[in-house]
């Protein structure tokens, strides 16, 4: 039986469901070769865990499906984005929120209007349409994340921390008026979802304020990082999670939001500031991209609801048990020998690619191979994070090389029980004894950008 003193139950009932179905392993087979290897391009109906992605695929409360039945949809000035902007304001502090369609909308608009072209943007590791957004416009990311994140195997706390010798570094040697801003996630989604500790942005601040430079959030996880410092920093046992988000918030000059994760929500973001002019600029940028000032390409009941979700995501009940059923998965897998990223962060399990098909080089793209192999196996539906994600060198052509290469078993928050976690166990050890009969890929159709999402394979 499960202890329920590590992996508490779920704290919520269940009142509508999906039905799914499992194709037999015949059908999987066709449908990956039909989808080019790449689990993006299954189609749902098809998929019996859905482990792709915690982007959207969160299930919404009754209070908030109710939040959805008093939507004000007028093209101007929406009760409803005065209801998000209240709740943003009261629960990261900050004084401007701008509403977007989604995470990237606000990561286009800020890279825009905070970055000029030539300008260095450190990041505690990238994220591909974050990067993305900061490339095209000219920037030029720097990996400053402390080094132990980009080893799979170490089992040690908060590492996601920026390292403060490298953002000085970069400091001394290019100059604070050429840096942009810092920018900064909480968690970080590719190192495997692992947190950063107060004293790391505590830290950050003190060192940005020294030379003017401005510190932006990535606040997609925002709330998932706050459990961890309650969990593991000293001094935060005591606090609500309402007073940690507060206080990290307190480090940042803004930040960037994806609604589609810790707001609980299927759709939407925003953009925050506490500065004025930025906040200016940032409204003659959303009416060209997104929409409205009040309401950036969002139903006026989509902001409702994320209003309600935010709120719903802070309750210590609600985040303990979506973060221990996270760590519930990795450790029946850890139990099992099955290599993955340690420790477990805040919305995935990361199997290590590397250590998981030795046999295959990362040009023969293991993880995405992996992932592929999975379905087959067992009908879940994962993705890669690896080398495929991380794209091509914009100037020299070559593929980014990142030391992690993994896949993403990705828990979509309020949708799958303790049971789906160990039939997705059950795969993944199952498909470990036979890993040698994964075979490494190549591409047919490689995109330009973001080439994960439509990339096509065939097996070598
Ligand atoms: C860390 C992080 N930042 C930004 C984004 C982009 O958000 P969206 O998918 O809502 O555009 C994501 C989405 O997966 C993310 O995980």
């Amino acid at each position: 039986m499960i202890d329920f003193s590590k992996y508490p139950a779920e704290p919520f009932r269940i009142k509508s469901v999906e039905p799914v179905a499992m194709i037999d392993r015949e059908e999987r087979l066709r449908v990956v070769k039909e989808a080019g290897y790449n689990t993006f391009l299954i189609n749902s109906k098809d998929v019996y865990i859905d482990l792709l992605t915690d982007s959207g695929t969160n299930a919404m409360s009754d209070r908030q499906w109710g939040g959805m039945m008093v939507g004000d949809e007028a093209y101007a000035g929406s009760r409803n984005f005065h209801r998000l902007q209240d709740t943003v304001r009261r629960l990261f502090g900050f004084k401007y929120i701008v509403p977007t369609h989604q995470g990237r909308g606000a990561e286009n608009i800020l890279s825009q209007i905070a970055i000029k072209p030539g300008q260095y943007v450190p990041g505690n590791m990238y994220f591909t349409t974050t990067r993305y957004h900061q490339e095209r416009n000219g920037g030029i990311f720097v990996d400053i994340i402390r080094d132990e994140a980009h080893d799979a195997t170490l089992d040690i706390p908060f590492k996601g921390n920026i390292d403060l010798n490298k953002l000085q570094r970069l400091i001394d040697e290019k100059g604070a008026e050429n840096i942009a801003y810092v920018c900064l996630a909480v968690t970080v989604n590719l190192a495997g979802g692992q947190p950063v500790s107060m004293a790391n942005m505590r830290a950050v601040r003190e060192l940005t304020n020294k030379y003017g430079i401005k510190v932006f959030y990535d606040a997609t996880r925002c709330v998932e990082n706050a459990y961890f410092i309650k969990e593991q920093e000293e001094g935060f046992a005591d606090k609500s999670i309402t007073e940690i988000v507060l206080e990290m918030f307190s480090y940042a000059d803004g930040c960037t939001m994806s609604g589609k994760k810790d707001c609980l929500v299927n759709i939407g973001g925003f953009l925050c500031m506490n500065d004025e002019h930025l906040f200016q600029d940032a409204k003659e940028m959303v009416v060209v991209y997104e929409g409205m000032p009040s309401y950036g390409g969002m139903a006026g009941r989509d902001m409702e609801a994320m209003a309600i979700g935010l709120e719903e995501s802070m309750q210590y009940e609600y985040i303990r048990h979506r973060v221990l059923q996270v760590r519930y998965l990795g450790d029946l897998l850890k139990e099992a020998g099955v290599p993955i990223i340690e420790p477990v962060g805040g919305h995935a399990v990361f199997l290590d690619a590397r250590r998981f098909c030795p046999h295959l080089t990362q040009e023969q793209f293991p993880a995405q191979s992996l992932a592929a192999n999975l379905y087959v196996e067992s009908g879940v539906r994962s993705m890669e994070r690896g080398i495929v994600s991380a794209g091509r060198d914009n100037k020299t052509g070559e593929n980014h090389t990142p030391k992690l290469e993994t896949v993403r078993l990705t828990i979509p928050r309020r949708v799958y029980t303790y049971k789906h976690m160990d039939v997705v166990a059950d795969g993944v050890i199952r498909l470990f004894k036979h890993k040698e009969t994964i075979r490494g890929l190549r591409f047919v159709y490689e995109p330009k950008q973001l080439r994960f999402f439509t990339a096509r394979f065939e097996e070598i």
